[in-house]
């Protein structure tokens, strides 16, 4: 099978590698797509330590079809997917034509979804929906006003405008390409700010503004954001694009009771996984996924692309055919 491996200090290669052979409790799945997140860019080009250990085949989504099976639980035939959970990260991923995996990380795609659509969304949709799912059992309501998504042509950021705006809230998308604006509009932005324009104060408290926030961006961002969140409003922290570091006060949290929601889409427990899949395929199902998806790249393609994605180039979902 083709595969892309990563060597440590020698970079990524497309190689022929024989199919791995199951053991107890694993799951062979013939990989029909795979989709490109940032993750993904860190570990491809090093920038980032993401892979446990050399060689191993990146790639954090998988969708396709079940060829051999140990526990009986499931057949052949049976189209699953799998984002997370540690592949790779931990084991190899969605990078190759046939993935190994655990039985216990696999997710039946939902009616609703198809193998394709369930890696438009990928982890970037299956992580928007788990931020907005989180933020909704804290209060988060369309009527206390604004959402500010960061990061908003990304994959994580455009899902999750079109997702809320799909549930009725004024979304204010941040972006740094300004060229963008119309397509953000059309995935349900109400209103577009240049990220180099917006001035977030430098008080511990500046006005309050904004209902919520989704996160892609961290750093600078994630720290102007916590001043001017309305009281009892919720930021779900997704990401770091724009640095890990988080310079802050105590005061949004002791006189606004802002909530700072952690979101970790690798380790999401079954049941919740199961949910939010659920909810992917109905109430949340994003209703721009054609305008959200961008293109579809070939195994030799990834690397090349990695290196744009995290010179921040790129825009929505980046669909992988292995095969
Ligand atoms: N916590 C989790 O479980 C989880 C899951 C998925 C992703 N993530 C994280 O979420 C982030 C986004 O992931 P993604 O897959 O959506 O990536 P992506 O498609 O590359 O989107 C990232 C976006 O961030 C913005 N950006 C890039 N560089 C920036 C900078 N220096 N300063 C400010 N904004 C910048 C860009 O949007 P604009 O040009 O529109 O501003 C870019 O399109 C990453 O940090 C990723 O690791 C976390």
């Amino acid at each position: 099978m083709k595969a892309i491996y990563v060597y440590h200090d020698q970079g990524a290669h497309l190689l022929d590698l024989p199919i791995p052979e199951i053991g107890k409790g694993e799951v062979l799945i013939k990989a029909h797509y795979s989709g490109v997140n940032y993750k993904d860019a860190l570990a491809i080009t090093g920038k980032g330590k993401i892979l446990h250990s050399f060689p191993m085949t990146p790639g954090i989504d998988v969708s396709g079809e079940i060829v051999k099976t140990r526990p009986r639980k499931f057949k052949k035939g049976d189209e699953v997917l799998v984002t997370g959970c540690g592949m790779g990260e931990r084991y190899n991923g969605g990078f190759a034509e046939y993935v190994k995996v655990s039985a216990e990380n696999i997710v039946v795609i939902p009616g609703g979804l198809t193998k394709r659509k369930s890696m438009v969304l990928g982890t970037a949709g299956f992580t928007a929906a788990y931020a907005i799912h989180q933020m909704e059992k804290n209060g988060q309501q369309p009527e206390a006003g604004p959402v500010i998504v960061t990061g908003a042509t990304g994959g994580v950021g455009s899902i999750a405008i079109n997702m809320l705006a799909n549930l009725g809230y004024e979304v204010i998308a941040i972006t740094g390409k300004a060229e963008k604006k119309l397509w953000l509009k059309k995935i349900g932005a109400a209103e577009v700010i240049d990220r180099k324009k917006i001035k977030y104060g430098k008080r511990p408290l500046e006005s309050a503004q904004w209902a919520g926030a989704i996160d892609t961006v961290g750093g600078e961002t994630l720290a102007g954001l916590l001043r001017h969140i309305k009281p009892r409003g919720n930021i779900a922290c997704i990401g770091l694009a724009g640095g890990y570091e988080l310079n802050t006060t105590v005061m949004p949290f002791i006189l606004r009771g802002i909530n700072l929601l952690g979101i970790n889409s690798v380790d999401c427990p079954m049941p919740l996984r199961q949910k939010l899949w659920q909810r992917l395929a109905s109430d949340l199902k994003p209703t721009e996924l054609e305008t959200i998806y961008s293109g579809v790249l070939s195994l030799e393609e990834i690397p090349e692309f990695c290196e744009k994605m995290l010179a921040g180039k790129t825009s929505g979902r980046w669909l992988v055919k292995p095969g």
